[in-house]
Order: structure tokens, then sequence, then C-alpha cells
């Protein structure tokens, strides 16, 4: 079975077809970050433009890719929630358009699943069940991944998402946009342990917005006694705080449930400190440790056609009302 997955939800425009669904044939990622760097974060109004003028481009490459023709594509996935609602309705519209074209079924797929389904891209051998931290710039969240398409909401954050909490101290920092990996690339040079910031987690439960305004005091704090501060120090201190709290709650959730595997998701899965510190607590644990590769950890079409071929398994299929859903609640209705 050829899967043709479409993702518009953000800043990449993105599309790759799979075979059977852990078979990736092409994977198509064209990103604006180069455009949204100069307004320090994503401008909607840009993003869904810059989606309109692509996507035909993108998704003719990944066919073109797979060595297949438009014909021989079984079903096509696109990403219909959460995100940008111009951004997401780029992709939506297209899809459902190319589906009638080629007469073939159609299947909206949840983008937070979609980065859960990255694992089963990489490791062929996972299977559920096993827990899952998701950590995108709009979510994070423990999860118990039941079966392929069952979901348990173990923890998730009070506030700011990961994500959003490193591209906040990376503006503050005068890092640039997008925050994470410069982040990440700062926080090699500097002192993690130089600044005790604070590790706030309420039973599974995270939060990172008192660590933001903790990181923003400290600066100020300095400035005003006109005191020099180590930015990679500031860097690394922050995500030493992030990962800290990610780190111990995973573990926790995955004794608490009996499950033997640990997964990470989503873009904050790129992480270096965090990929290594889990990895460290999972063995030390007896866990089972797996994360994607790099390249589909952040926002891609790959883990959209890899998911729509499970949920079309699970009998979920779309007609041509599908629609954008921007907010679209991933798991806490389960
Ligand atoms: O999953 P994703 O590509 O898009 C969303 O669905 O949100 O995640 C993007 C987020 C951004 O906040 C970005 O700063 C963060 O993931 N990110 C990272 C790293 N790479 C991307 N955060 C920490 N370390 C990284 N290496
Ligand atoms: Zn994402």
């Amino acid at each position: 079975m050829y899967i043709l997955g479409i993702e518009t939800s953000c800043d990449e425009t993105a599309a790759a077809v799979s075979k059977d669904g852990r078979t990736i044939l092409s994977d198509i990622v064209y990103s604006q970050a180069d455009i949204h760097k100069t307004y320090g974060g994503v401008v909607p109004e840009i993003a869904s433009r810059k989606h309109i003028e692509k996507i035909s481009y993108v998704v003719n490459l990944a066919i073109e890719k797979a060595n297949i023709k438009k014909e021989d594509i079984d079903l096509v996935a696109v990403t219909h929630g959460p995100g940008l609602v111009g951004a997401l309705l780029v992709g939506v519209s297209f899809a459902k358009a190319f589906s009638f074209a080629i007469n073939k079924p159609l299947v909206g797929v949840n983008h937070i699943y979609g980065h859960i389904a990255a694992n089963y891209i990489t490791h062929k051998d996972l299977t559920p069940p096993f827990v899952c931290l998701v950590a995108s710039g709009g979510h994070s969240h423990i999860v118990k991944v039941e079966d392929y398409h069952k979901f348990k909401l173990l923890g998730a954050t009070r506030d700011d998402a990961a994500g959003e909490a490193f591209d906040k101290v990376s503006r503050v920092l005068g890092f640039g946009y997008p925050g994470g990996p410069l982040i990440n690339e700062a926080a090699k040079h500097g002192n993690k342990d130089a600044i005790p910031f604070p590790r706030v987690s309420m039973g599974l439960d995270f939060s990172f917005s008192g660590l933001k305004t903790a990181v923003i005091n400290y600066i100020h704090n300095c400035q005003q006694k006109n005191e020099e501060y180590n930015k990679y120090d500031v860097a690394a201190s922050f995500q030493s705080a992030v990962v800290d709290v990610l780190v111990k709650n995973t573990i926790e959730a995955a004794k608490k449930e009996k499950v033997g595997t640990i997964c990470l998701a989503g873009g904050v899965a790129a992480n270096t400190q965090l990929r290594e510190e889990m990895k460290r607590h999972a063995v030390e644990e007896g866990l089972k440790f797996y994360c994607p590769d790099l390249k589909y950890c952040t926002d891609n079409a790959a883990m959209i056609a890899c998911e729509g071929y499970y949920a079309y398994k699970e009998g979920v299929v779309s007609d041509l009302t599908l629609n954008a859903l921007p907010s679209i609640d991933s798991f806490l209705t389960m």
C-alpha cells in the first residue's frame, strides 16, 4: 500500500510517500524558517501564503522521488490539526482535491499522533505499549500508547510547552529563532550547574512558565547591577532544568504504568541532552529507550503518512467535508 502524506500545520511544507506505513520511499520538507527568522517567530499569514506557493511542487517531487505514479497512491493522509488554521487549510484543501482526482481514500491525521508515529519509522521492531514524551513547540505531554491508536494521557504541561520555553529563552538571550537548536548548540559551551533554575513538577504534570520568568529575572538582575552574565551558562542551566523535569516525570510515568519501553517525540526530542539523559536514566531503570532519527523529530510528512496508515487500518476515513481543526484536543477528552 502506498500512502501519500502531507503536512502544513506550521512553517514546513512537507510531503512524503510511505510503503505500508513504516517504509519511507521519499520525504520532502521545504522549511520556511529562514523567512520567519526575520520576525523572531512564525508569522501565520506568511506561512499560509508560502504553503500555497510550494505545495504542488513539494507533493510532485515526493511522488517523483518515490519512483511511483500518482495513480499508484492508495491513500492520502493529511494533517488536519492541531496547528495554524490558515496553514492547515492549505494542506487539507490540497489533499482533498488530490484524493478526489485520483479517486482514492483520504484520512485526516492528528499532528501529535504523527509525532509519536515517527518512532515506528526509525525502529521497525517497536510495538505498543510504550510511554511517550511528546514535546514540541505547542505541546508537552506524557502519553501511554496502549495500542497504535489508543492513547492515555498521563501528564502534561500546566502552562507553556517545552519548545515554546526554548524559543522564548533563546529570544531573550539574543540567539534568535528557532530557539531549540540554537540553545541546544549554545548549551554545549556553557556550565549547566552555573545557575540553579527551578525544576517544577506536580505529579506527572510540569510547568515551564516559572522557569522562563526565572531566566528573564536573572538576566534583568544582572543588567540592573551592571554585572556581566555568561549567556552560554544561562542556556546550559536553563536546558538542564527543562531536561531534568521531562526525564524525571517520564521515567516515573513508565514505572507507574509498569511499561518497559520509553519513546521521545516532537521537535524537542531532537535535543542532545534530552536524548542522552533519557537514555541514561531508562537504561539505569532497566527500560528500553527509543527516539526517532533527528529528521523525524521536527515536522515532516513521513510521520503523517505512517500515522495515516495505522489510522486507516483502524477504520478511520475522512470525506470531503474534512476541515482544519487548529485546536483539536489530542488526549484530554480520551
Ligand atoms: O514538532 P515541531 O517541529 O513543531 C511543532 O509541532 O511545534 O517542534 C518545534 C519545536 C520548537 O519550539 C523548537 O524550538 C523545538 O521544537 N526544537 C528543539 C530542538 N529542535 C527543535 N528544542 C530543543 N532542542 C532542539 N535541538
Ligand atoms: Zn510538530
